[in-house]
């Protein structure tokens, strides 16, 4: 059901008991979103928890069609599975917003970073939130195409391990005080580890492919030549992105800072000498993209290299998801 201007919203929150479902919570209270009435959704498991949230305890209910009755914007957060059964029949009642990588590709769902595309956003129907790695590197990524167009863009990701959600987060506590590993193939606590979501044909990961379909798509630019590396760090939050894009006009590095600096979203650390660039640091807590590094691609003409930080649960997920609602709610409603 299409979303209509209110001055108050109800919503419903599936996954709210997981690392992002939690964090969720936290970005709709800390930018002060309107919210009326508020559903929290999980499994059978958390059925009965009360979490104490918008000044006021709820208790978790199961994941239900009538849970979307009433409401106006659904947040889901559950994973792939959830999102492909629960997100369509939430969508009948409800905008919906999915965290999980179901309806990225989906030619009728828009895949949405605000400060990159907000003309896709939708007021009705299921919109798409990018993979965490995605989100933070295309910020950077369109500013420079907007100044100088680019034509090709190889990542290597540095993903911490809440960016595979509890179990992740516990895997690296678990095997730091000598367990063994419960949940990555390697002990991530002694290695990094080449392998984020499962091996497909052409040797690449899903995750290193939702890099090169999601930034096409965000970008309106199918042919764009993109590649992917991503890997799995023993850091507890936010991802790190090395990025090596091919420009097509010429550039200084002077350019591409100031590019860069007045791009919203992007604060640029970048004084090396100085020690100075992004580090997980800045950006544990919020939800700026930090931008450094920046140099010339000496392997290549017009070539670039930056590096930058965010807050994969955050800007990496819940806040861009709950930046789509506001952006909607106060420039297109
Ligand atoms: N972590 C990240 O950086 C990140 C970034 C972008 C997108 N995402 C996506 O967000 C989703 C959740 O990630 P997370 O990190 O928050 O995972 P998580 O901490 O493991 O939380 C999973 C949540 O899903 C719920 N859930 C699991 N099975 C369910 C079912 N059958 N029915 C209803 N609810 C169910 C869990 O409820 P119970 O507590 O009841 O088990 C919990 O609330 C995934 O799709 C992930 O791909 C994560």
């Amino acid at each position: 059901m299409a979303l209509v201007k209110k001055d108050k919203y109800n919503v419903a929150i599936v996954g709210a008991t997981g690392v992002v479902g939690q964090t969720f919570i936290k970005v709709l209270e800390e930018y002060k979103f309107p919210v009326g009435e508020v559903r929290l959704l999980a499994s059978a498991r958390s059925k009965g928890k009360v979490i104490h949230c918008f000044n006021r305890d709820i208790v978790v209910d199961e994941v239900n069609e009538d849970a979307f009755k009433g409401m106006d914007i659904s947040l889901f957060s559950a994973g792939g599975e959830v999102s492909l059964k629960w997100a369509p029949i939430a969508s009948k009642y409800t905008l919906v917003i999915d965290n999980s990588s179901a309806f990225r590709m989906d030619p009728k769902c828009p895949l949405v970073v605000p400060e990159v595309n907000p003309k896709d956003i939708t007021k009705e129907g299921i919109i798409a939130n990018p993979n965490c790695t995605t989100i933070q590197s295309i910020i950077p990524v369109k500013a420079l195409d907007d100044k100088f167009k680019v034509v090709r863009i190889n990542y290597t990701s540095y993903q911490a391990v809440s960016g595979a959600g509890m179990k992740g987060i516990n895997d690296l506590k678990n095997t730091r005080i000598g367990e063994a590993p419960q949940f990555f193939p390697y002990n991530i606590s002694k290695t990094v580890i080449p392998h984020i979501d499962t091996f497909l044909d052409n040797g690449y990961t899903k995750e290193e492919m939702k890099m090169v379909n999601e930034t096409r798509k965000i970008l309106h630019k199918p042919s764009l030549a993109v590649s992917a590396t991503c890997v799995r760090v023993p850091i507890e939050n936010s991802h790190a992105v090395s990025i090596a894009i091919e420009l097509e006009k010429e550039f200084t590095i002077d350019e591409v800072r100031d590019v860069l600096s007045n791009y919203p979203g992007i604060v640029v650390k970048d004084d090396p000498k100085n020690n100075i660039y992004p580090v997980t640091d800045y950006s544990n807590g919020n939800d700026l993209v930090y931008v450094g590094r920046i140099r010339k691609d000496l392997s290549v003409k017009n070539g670039l290299l930056i590096y930058c930080v965010a807050d994969n649960i955050r800007k990496g997920a819940a806040a861009n998801a709950v930046q789509i609602a506001k952006y909607l709610i106060e420039e297109i409603l």
